[in-house]
């Protein structure tokens, strides 16, 4: 079991979630009730699955492709660690993987 921590966008909460290996960041978020829409369900082409990752844990996650690279140019409040949740496969190289929801994570697409 490996396992992630989402930071609610104004910091306050922090919500443990049990992943398996090869689920992707985005599941995981969804299946427990994180804020974030993933519109285009994992085809890189809505950003609606932006989430910030701890700058700690950032080294630890594989780097972006350039397509991902280029959905996150478009995404809103973007940050050195940002990343696309659906993009991030968990391996248990990652248990312990912290990653925070933008604040605006919503209703991005088409911006
Ligand atoms: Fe659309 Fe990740 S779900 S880019």
């Amino acid at each position: 079991m490996i396992k992630v921590a989402f930071l609610s966008s104004d910091g306050a909460r922090t919500d443990i979630a049990d992943a398996e290996e090869g689920q992707s960041l985005l599941e995981v978020a969804q299946a427990y009730g994180q804020p974030l829409e993933g519109t285009c369900e994992g085809q890189m082409a809505c950003s609606t699955c932006h989430v910030i990752v701890d700058p700690a844990d950032f080294p630890r996650l594989p780097p972006a492709s350039e397509d991902e690279e280029d959905m996150l140019d478009l995404a809103a409040a973007t940050t050195r660690t940002s990343r696309l949740a659906c993009q991030i496969t968990l391996t248990a190289e990652l248990d312990g993987l912290k990653v925070r929801i933008p604040g605006e994570s919503r209703n991005m697409q088409g911006l």
